[in-house]
């Protein structure tokens, strides 16, 4: 049989070998509240899943800040290879998220009191993650546009050529569609455990978390493929004829 009280000393004073002193074990599992105070056993899960969180967001600020130097100096390979490390980090966000739907409404209820007004509006990472995009995207044109004269429209449409600003440029693009992926997640993950409707311990409603969903970090490299298509259909106007000869399709079968 499992000595609960044994495993819970063992959980909260690790054995601190040359690998626990070099990853600072004991501090890192000193960062939840004791054992003994938990409201509920569901609130570990939520205060690790939300601190693992900061960290992957750490990581993500981190790797942003390098990639922007590298952009600068135009190693592009880095650049590309960086990229997809936030990309994975971004997914591995998102995952985490559902480990949050294992917990029942009514546990995050009594957790949910233990918050204060806390908000995770107020995530400093998440804050912090806010303000990155702006000055990368200036950084993107001022290195792989303005040089050479060059429009999104260049890079994409009138001059395409799969190049270097082309890749870059889909990498921007993926965390952008990343980041937007995380804000729906959470907010599904918000309709599961306090409801759809409710208001945040601040008391906003929920629903304003929608416009924040739908916001895009860089804009142009979404608008360029609506003026494609409207570009490249403006040969048959708004709807197509058949190449069938079997008359209107019906809604929705449109490409
Ligand atoms: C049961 C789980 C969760 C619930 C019920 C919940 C609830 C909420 C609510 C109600 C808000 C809006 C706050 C306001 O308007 O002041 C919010 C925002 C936020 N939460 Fe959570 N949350 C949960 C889990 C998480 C997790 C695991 C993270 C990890 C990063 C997180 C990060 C955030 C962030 C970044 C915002 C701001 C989002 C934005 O502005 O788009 N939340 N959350």
């Amino acid at each position: 049989m499992l000595d609960r009280t044994e495993t819970h000393r063992r959980i909260e004073t690790p054995d601190m070998k040359d690998y626990g002193v070099y990853l600072a074990v004991d501090r890192l599992l000193g960062c939840q509240k004791p054992l003994a105070d938990l409201c509920t056993p569901d609130e570990l899960q939520f205060q690790i899943v939300h601190q693992v969180e900061e960290l992957w967001m750490k990581l993500i600020a981190f790797t942003l800040a390098e990639i922007d130097g590298h952009m600068a100096a135009r190693e592009t390979m880095r650049v590309l290879t960086l990229f997809d490390r936030v990309h994975r980090l971004m997914r591995l966000m998102t995952d985490q998220l559902a480990l949050l739907e294992t917990m029942s409404p009514f546990d995050y209820q009594s957790i949910r009191l233990q918050l204060g007004n806390g908000s995770g509006q107020e995530s400093p990472g998440f804050q912090l993650l806010l303000t990155l995009p702006q000055p990368l995207w200036a950084r993107y044109k001022a290195v792989y546009l303005e040089p050479e004269g060059r429009s999104v429209a260049d890079v994409y449409d009138s001059g395409y050529r799969h190049d270097e600003a082309y890749m870059v440029a889909e990498a921007l693009v993926e965390y952008d569609e990343l980041f937007q992926l995380f804000r729906a997640h959470h907010i599904q993950l918000i309709h599961r455990s306090i409801g759809m409707g409710s208001k945040s311990l601040k008391g906003r409603p929920v629903e304003l978390l929608n416009a924040g969903a739908r916001h895009r970090f860089f804009p142009e490299l979404w608008d360029i493929r609506a003026e494609m298509t409207d570009r490249w259909g403006a040969e048959y106007g708004v709807k197509r004829d058949s190449i069938s000869g079997h008359g209107a399709p019906g809604h929705g079968s449109g490409l």
